[in-house]
């Protein structure tokens, strides 16, 4: 069967890789095809992950870049249409809840041409969120969903998905962690290095709700400016969080911590293993430090991996200075609590991936 993946953004990539070398040990039952939307284009947001993670070249590239919402999941749309019109697929697979995700399993829908959509029924419950909504119409018009968690399955089933679409088959992401955990491990000597690391926080944050609003983002730099004083703090700034604080005139010279460009996939998984803690609001970064056990505080009100705070080493902080200083400090200093892995985040997921398809296709 023909079987094309669709990849747009950075946290795409480690997802769509494990699946296509599974199916790529099949060769009499998978012809594939990789399609990148664009949404991210940049070396290090997106060309670097490539390299890393073993992606093949893009058979085609839609070249879709930055815009406003509409804009760029009406130009992901236009551009993919004629892709599927040529190509024919019999699967489309689809990940997580991007809006290169939406874009492409509401074109497929309607030319009646079957979406596999992986990491399926994750809900913040806040649909001020774009991602939710994402999550919430590709679940809906997709005709399998892969699930990697059982939260998923219960809030799918009660959304009216047919209980027949939904595969409990484990934590995708986990397959490429497990898989590139020692190339990473060998790769912090020279961050050590590079960095003079002891104890250290690692930061991420991007998420509209973050950065978008000065007073908020500002919350956490100032939060940061006085923990980086205590421990050292290492932040690669995402494209957007930089250009925020470059159109707010947010001051960032004189700061004890350190700005990074954004990081390829294996020094940013080697600097999280190490890390005393990390401070994000990405999603993928909960579920990696609930599997390193490394603790983290995620800056948000909600999330859409509830099993990461009910198993794992997540908790959620508010967004304000205070708050932020105060879990930070708690959290580096407190004795290591019992944390589990999730069930099925194993390494296995794509092939129980693949496994499905192999008999349902
Ligand atoms: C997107 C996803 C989010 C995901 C995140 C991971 C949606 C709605 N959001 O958010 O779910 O967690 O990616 O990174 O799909 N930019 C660059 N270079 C790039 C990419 C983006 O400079 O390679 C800049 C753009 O100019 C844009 C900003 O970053 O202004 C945001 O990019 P965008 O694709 O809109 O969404 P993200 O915030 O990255």
């Amino acid at each position: 069967m023909k079987v094309m993946h669709v990849v747009g953004a950075r946290p795409n990539f480690m997802k769509a890789a494990p699946i296509m070398q599974e199916m790529g040990r099949f060769p009499g039952d998978f012809t594939q095809l990789l399609v990148h939307t664009g949404q991210h284009y940049d070396v290090r947001m997106s060309q670097v992950f490539f390299e890393e993670l073993g992606l093949p070249r893009p058979d085609v590239n839609l070249e879709v870049g930055s815009g406003s919402q509409a804009w760029q999941t009406a130009q992901v749309m236009l551009r993919f249409e004629p892709v599927v019109n040529e190509f024919h697929p019999d699967w489309v697979f689809v990940f997580g809840d991007v809006n290169s995700t939406l874009a492409c399993s509401l074109v497929c829908s309607k030319m009646g041409v079957a979406v596999a959509h992986v990491e399926a029924g994750l809900r913040s419950f806040d649909r001020t969120m774009p991602e939710e909504i994402n999550r919430l119409l590709t679940d809906q018009i997709s005709d399998i969903l892969f699930t990697p968690s059982s939260d998923a399955d219960q809030n799918l089933l009660r959304e009216g998905v047919p209980a027949e679409k939904i595969f409990f088959v484990g934590n995708v992401m986990v397959d490429t962690l497990e898989r590139l955990l020692p190339t990473a491990r060998a790769r912090f000597p020279a961050l050590k290095a590079q960095f003079g690391l002891g104890k250290y926080i690692l930061v991420t944050l991007h998420r509209p709700s973050n950065v978008d609003d000065p007073e908020i983002l500002w919350e956490f730099l100032a939060a940061l400016q006085e923990i980086g004083t205590e421990i050292p703090v290492l932040f690669p700034v995402h494209p957007r969080t930089m250009q925020r604080i470059g159109e707010f005139g947010l001051d960032i010279t004189n700061s004890p911590v350190v700005f990074l460009e954004p990081l390829g996939y294996l020094d940013f998984l080697a600097l999280q293993i190490h890390a005393s803690l990390v401070l994000t609001d990405s999603g993928g970064i909960q579920e990696e430090t609930t599997y390193l056990n490394v603790p983290c505080l995620t800056a948000r009100d909600n999330t859409e991996r509830p099993i990461t705070i009910l198993l794992g080493t997540n908790e959620l902080v508010q967004r304000k200075s205070g708050a932020i200083k105060k879990a930070i400090r708690a959290r580096v200093n407190e004795v290591p609590r019992k944390h589990h892995i999730p069930p099925l985040w194993d390494g296995k997921a794509s092939q129980r991936i693949v496994g499905v398809l192999q008999k349902v296709g």
